[in-house]
């Protein structure tokens, strides 16, 4: 099945990045290489894209569509939270730009058949990077109950945690879990009707969410980025985030509210003793959101926001 483009913000992305040609730009999430291919032609002739994706669909996919500008792309199946690696070993010091669209793509839920669509009966699975061990199998069968409903507390702020991970372990004590279909049943049998009929997202949205969080560690890969982001980029340099949820948004804009603070020492400390000075300025203090427009040609913009920061 074909690649679907899923670019979200697309135009207010281009515009904030604010790229010259010749610049250096990295897009950390390439999924359907939608942003990508409008950052390439924004650098062009001499500019540079280094793309990541940690799956390996994604880097096929941008290989084939990239084509026309590989002298001007470095692709690499990798996680983002390897960038200061990718970059060193290819002799970059900083970079112009830095774009993370973060969570999965429209191809991952539709064409992935890794388990991350609860519409849909396939494996649970839900590795965007498939030489990962660790598998939503793996956590729904064999993880303690505790550690179930921690999942879905944290990452799900799902408030019938503890209910459906005790129906997940009664259900697992008589077979195994294998799909997503599976599992969704389960989670719609665990909220109590009266709950159920006003729920205005499908009664499984929340725990596959946790799942795939849980699964990709994402929150840990975000928060490890975020803190070494000002660092890879050059004086002036453009960061761009993209989040879909609260969890995300929030691990960005306290990234950024630390590096644009600088100085961490009590207020009442007459000098500074911590010698940190602010490293990043946001564009815009609330983040961008997509317009009505957009949001109706595609649903699965509405929850996204951006943040923008640049490198004092
Ligand atoms: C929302 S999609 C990106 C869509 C893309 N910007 C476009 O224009 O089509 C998110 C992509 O990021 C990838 N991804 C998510 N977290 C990642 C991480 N920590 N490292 C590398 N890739 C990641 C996913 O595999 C997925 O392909």
């Amino acid at each position: 099945m074909g690649f679907e483009h899923t670019s979200v913000m697309s135009q207010e992305v281009h515009e904030h990045q604010n790229l010259k040609p010749g610049n250096i730009s990295v897009d950390c999430t390439l999924g359907g290489a939608g942003h990508a291919i409008a950052t390439i032609k924004a650098i062009l002739p001499e500019g540079m894209l280094i793309g990541i994706d940690q799956d390996l669909d994604a880097i096929n996919h941008a290989n084939k569509i990239l084509h026309p500008f590989k002298k001007n792309a470095l692709l690499f199946h990798s996680n983002f939270s390897d960038l200061p690696e990718i970059l060193n070993s290819n002799g970059i010091k900083g970079v112009n730009s830095i774009l993370l669209d973060l969570g999965f793509s429209l191809n991952q839920l539709k064409n992935g058949n890794r388990g991350f669509s609860f519409n849909k009966n396939e494996p649970l699975d839900m590795r965007m990077d498939i030489r990962n061990d660790l598998t939503a199998f793996e956590i729904i069968n064999s993880f303690p109950e505790s550690e179930l409903v921690n999942i879905f507390f944290k990452f799900g702020e799902e408030k019938f945690s503890r209910r459906i991970a005790k129906k997940i372990v009664a259900a697992r004590r008589r077979a195994p879990i294998h799909t997503s279909l599976e599992l969704a049943q389960m989670i719609t049998d665990s909220i109590p009707a009266k709950n159920r009929f006003k729920m205005r997202i499908h009664p499984a949205t929340r725990i596959f969410q946790a799942l795939r969080i849980a699964v990709n560690r994402e929150l840990e890969r975000l928060e490890k980025f975020m803190e070494i982001a000002p660092s890879l980029l050059l004086k002036g340099g453009r960061l761009c985030v993209i989040s879909f949820h609260s969890l995300e948004d929030r691990i960005v804009k306290q990234a950024l509210r630390k590096f644009e603070d600088g100085c961490t020492c009590p207020k009442k400390l007459p000098v500074c003793l911590c010698g940190f000075v602010p490293q990043m300025k946001s564009v815009f203090r609330k983040p961008l959101v997509p317009t009505k427009e957009e949001i109706t040609l595609n649903p699965m913009a509405r929850s996204a926001k951006l943040r923008v920061a640049q490198k004092v």
